[in-house]
């Protein structure tokens, strides 16, 4: 199976900010944009494996800046790593300034998905290639990540987390 780098799997999606779409303090309600960044890291796990995927896991969602009434947001995604079967997907929110078009970063999230054939049986997935300092930095921290998630999920035991031990020695 040949390797992708992250950009080959990058999924971007436009779209605004609607009423009935916010919180009482007109701002984006916080479930309406995890339904937005789910869908771009699917299509992104998608383009990468080429087979169905299905979210196994969210690993880490920070809503650093409230997103107001109205605003276009960017929700962008890219596999940062795989392993055999789950990627890791990494998503960037952007809200995009109406007058002098400058794009904010607003929020962060890190989804894992699994590829599965038509049984939803775990298949293989092509290896990431990564090639901007940050994709290596997101590919290089991955591991650490997929084994917390595991750990949390009571996959894996504390003394399988290897990676994760390593930070503390
Ligand atoms: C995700 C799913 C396919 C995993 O199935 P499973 O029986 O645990 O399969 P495995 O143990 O072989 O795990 C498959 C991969 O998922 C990874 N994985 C499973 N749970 C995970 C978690 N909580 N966090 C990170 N990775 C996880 C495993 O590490 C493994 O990765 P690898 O093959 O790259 O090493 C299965 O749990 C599922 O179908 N869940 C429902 C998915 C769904 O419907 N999502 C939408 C929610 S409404």
């Amino acid at each position: 199976m040949k390797a992708k780098t992250p950009e080959q799997s990058k999924t971007i999606l436009t779209d605004m900010v609607l009423p009935g779409e916010t919180n009482p303090l007109n701002n984006l309600f916080g479930g309406e944009l995890l339904a937005r960044m789910d869908r771009a890291a699917s299509i992104a796990a998608r383009r990468h494996s080429r087979r169905i995927v299905v979210t196994a896991s969210v690993n880490h969602v920070a809503f650093n800046r409230a997103v107001p009434l109205g605003s276009v947001v960017t929700v962008e995604a890219k596999v940062s790593r795989a392993f055999k079967s789950s990627m890791e997907v990494f998503i960037d929110v952007w809200i995009e300034d109406r007058e002098s078009g400058e794009k904010t970063k607003a929020n962060e999230a890190i989804y894992t998905f699994v590829a599965v054939d038509e049984t939803a049986r775990p298949v293989a997935v092509p290896e990431v290639l990564p090639q901007t300092e940050l994709e290596k930095e997101r590919y290089d921290a991955a591991l650490r990540r997929k084994q917390l998630s595991l750990l949390l999920a009571g996959k894996i035991k504390p003394e399988d987390a290897t990676e994760l031990k390593a930070l503390f020695e």
